[in-house]
């Protein structure tokens, strides 16, 4: 018989803890058994896994006793408080807060970019930045091929970055704002209805967010590369649950656009839809609820001289690739 886990997932009720229990279930992960963690304030009520109801339990660090994979999604001060008991228990964390990103003795995975670095884990497994993830499915196979040396990306990412709150306020706004009555932004700085915020997470002395570094360091850790360029632009804009990204990609060597639409037409997790002619390119609607990444607007960076520069336009799932997903492949790898 093939082996089965204990799967606990901490923040089950949040926007991302309920899509790792449907993905869990739609890919056939060998569960075992499901603990479902939580506030006390969601203690008691239920939830269901496979047609069984599955009450959910107060985190505490008792949680994790014959836990096998904890998944973590109830943010940072949560993972930082509950790394320790959940090692302690010998289970392995995969976190998909920032909390531990950074670490060098954690690896930051995305299975289609860096699986063989999972293995350098002491008992916690970072996932990446959801921004930084949906990019990396994309552009990874390009760079193995031809070595990317620069990256500038301008971001158009959803409200479920902000949790199931920040999907709410959307919605709540939009009604508001279409029947003339007064909103009060609360998951955001400002209103998002009908409009665009450019500052996602807490701003640095040098003018960046720390989102915008977040693309920049995660994606040199798991490319390898100490030395590549990064710069990004990231902004919320009113759309549901799937980021999209404008990138401008330099290379070390030429690329034309039908070598690269030949690339990513074979890389894992990726779907180019990339015919203008057509009117097809990548939209934040065809990728909701796709476990790909939506890769189009192929072209020649007309900027330059040489034909080593490219513009790519890319829409994914921030729920699904951009969080859930992501970790529960992450735990198929382990
Ligand atoms: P709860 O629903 O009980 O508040 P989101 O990112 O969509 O806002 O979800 C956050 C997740 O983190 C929810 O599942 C939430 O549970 C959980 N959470 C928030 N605070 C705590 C806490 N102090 N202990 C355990 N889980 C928490």
């Amino acid at each position: 018989m093939s082996k089965e886990f204990n799967v606990a997932i901490a923040g089950a009720t949040g926007a991302v803890g309920i899509e790792m229990i449907k993905t869990l279930e739609n890919r056939n992960f060998p569960v075992k058994n499901l603990r479902l963690l939580a506030s006390k304030r969601s203690a008691g009520k239920t939830m269901t896994f496979k047609g069984t109801e599955i009450t959910i339990e107060e985190l505490t660090e008792d949680s994790f006793k014959d836990i096998d994979i904890a998944l973590f999604s109830a943010g940072s001060d949560i993972s930082k408080k509950f790394r320790k008991a959940v090692v302690d228990a010998g289970a392995v964390m995969i976190d998909n807060s920032s909390a531990f990103r950074m670490e060098d003795d954690v690896p930051l995975i995305v299975p289609e970019v860096n699986p063989e670095d999972v293995k350098l884990h002491n008992g916690v497994i970072a996932n990446p930045n959801c921004s930084t993830i949906i990019m990396l499915v994309a552009v990874a196979p390009l760079h193995k091929a031809k070595k990317l040396k620069r990256l500038v990306a301008a971001t158009y990412q959803a409200t479920s970055g902000a949790g199931a709150k920040g999907m709410a306020e959307l919605e709540m706004q939009t009604r508001q704002l279409l029947n003339e009555e007064a909103i009060s932004p609360e998951a955001f700085a400002h209103r998002i209805g009908f409009n665009l915020i450019p500052h996602i997470d807490s701003f640095y002395d040098n003018g960046y967010t720390k989102e915008e570094l977040k693309m920049l360091f995660e994606t040199r850790k798991m490319l390898h590369d100490d030395n590549l360029q990064v710069s990004c632009t990231c902004v919320r804009v009113p759309i549901m649950r799937a980021h999209s990204e404008a990138l401008n990609l330099e290379f070390e060597n030429e690329v034309t656009p039908e070598e690269a639409r030949k690339i990513l037409a074979g890389a894992p997790g990726v779907i180019v839809v990339d015919d203008p002619a057509k009117l097809e390119y990548p939209m934040p609607i065809d990728a909701t609820n796709q476990d790909d990444i939506l890769v189009g607007r192929i072209r020649q960076d007309i900027s330059r001289n040489d034909k080593c520069g490219l513009d790519i336009f890319v829409s994914g799932d921030q729920v699904l690739k951009g969080a859930a997903l992501n970790a529960v492949q992450i735990a198929e790898l382990l």
